[in-house]
C-alpha cells in the first residue's frame, strides 16, 4: 500500500487528480471508476481544469460510478448522477453516453445490480477506481455487515451514514434510506484503487482500515488484501 499525507485539501486534491490524470494520458480509452461525496470535488476540478488546458483528453474514457440512491432520479439535485453531471461530466470533453451511474430508480435493484456488474465485465473490468470513505468505513455504499457483498446490490442505509449526509440535503428526512452500491468484486477487480480521505474527523477511521484487521465491520478494511492500492490522506 502506497500511504500518503498531506497538510491540506488543496494538496490531496492535486494528487488525486495528478494520478487519474496519468491513467487517462497512459491509457486514453481506460475505464475510471469514480465517487461522489465531498471528498473528490477538488479532484474533478483540477481534472476539469487540465482537459480545458488541453492537458488530458476525455474524449475516450468510459466512467463507471460506485453507488447511487434509490428513488432519486437523475434531475433531483441530490441523485449522484446529477452531481457527476454538475462536477466532472458537464465540464470535460468526455462522451456522456460513455458514463455510467447505478440506475437507483430501476424496478428491480437487484436485476439493475446484475445489469451493473455485467456492463463492467464487458468493459474489460476498472482501470483505476476512485474513493472516499464514510466515517464508519464504508466504500461506495458498503456498510459495515457480518460479510462482504462482491456484487453490485442494494443497501439500507446505516444511521451515521445518514445523519452524515443529511448535511448535503434540505432535512433529514429527506435523505433516502436506501441505495445501490457496486459491491467488492467491481472494486476489487479494479487495476488500481486511490482512496482519498479528508479531515481529522476521518483519522480513527482511516487507521482501522488500514491499519487493522480485515474485517466486513470495517468494509474498506478490504483494499489491504489489494495490490495496488494509494491512500492519500489529509488530516487538517
Ligand atoms: C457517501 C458516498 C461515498 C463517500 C462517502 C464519504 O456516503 N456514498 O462514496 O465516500 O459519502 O463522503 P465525504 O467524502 O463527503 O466524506
Amino acid at each position: 500500500m502506497n500511504f500518503i499525507t498531506v497538510d491540506s485539501y488543496e494538496a490531496l486534491s492535486k494528487k488525486a487528480a495528478d494520478i487519474i490524470a496519468s491513467q487517462i494520458i497512459l491509457k486514453k480509452d481506460c475505464v475510471l471508476g469514480l465517487a461522489t461525496g465531498s471528498s473528490p470535488v477538488g479532484t474533478y476540478e483540477i481534472l476539469a481544469k487540465m482537459c480545458a488546458d488541453g492537458k488530458i483528453d476525455f474524449s475516450c474514457v468510459t466512467s463507471v460510478n460506485l453507488d447511487e440512491y434509490a428513488g432519486l432520479t437523475p434531475d433531483n439535485d441530490q441523485s449522484y448522477r446529477y452531481f457527476m453531471n454538475k462536477n466532472l461530466f458537464s465540464k470535460v470533453n468526455i462522451d456522456i453516453a460513455k458514463t455510467h451511474v447505478p440506475d437507483g430508480c430501476a424496478p428491480d435493484l437487484t436485476k439493475e445490480g446484475e445489469r451493473y456488474d455485467a456492463l463492467i465485465e464487458e468493459l474489460g473490468g476498472i482501470d483505476i477506481q476512485l474513493l472516499g470513505i464514510g466515517l464508519d468505513g464504508h466504500i461506495g455504499f458498503n456498510e459495515p455487515d457480518e460479510f462482504f457483498t462482491a456484487e453490485t446490490h442494494s443497501v439500507k442505509l446505516d444511521e451515521s451514514t445518514i445523519e452524515a449526509n443529511a448535511r448535503f440535503f434540505e432535512s433529514i428526512d429527506d435523505v433516502p434510506r436506501e441505495a445501490i452500491t457496486m459491491g467488492m468484486k467491481s472494486i476489487m477487480g479494479a487495476k488500481k484503487v486511490l482512496l482519498i480521505a479528508n479531515g481529522k474527523n476521518k483519522k480513527e477511521i482511516v487507521e482501522k482500515a488500514f491499519f487493522g484487521p480485515i474485517t466486513p465491520k470495517v468494509p474498506a478494511s478490504i483494499l489491504q488484501l489489494h495490490k495496488d492500492v494509494t491512500v492519500i490522506f489529509c488530516e487538517n
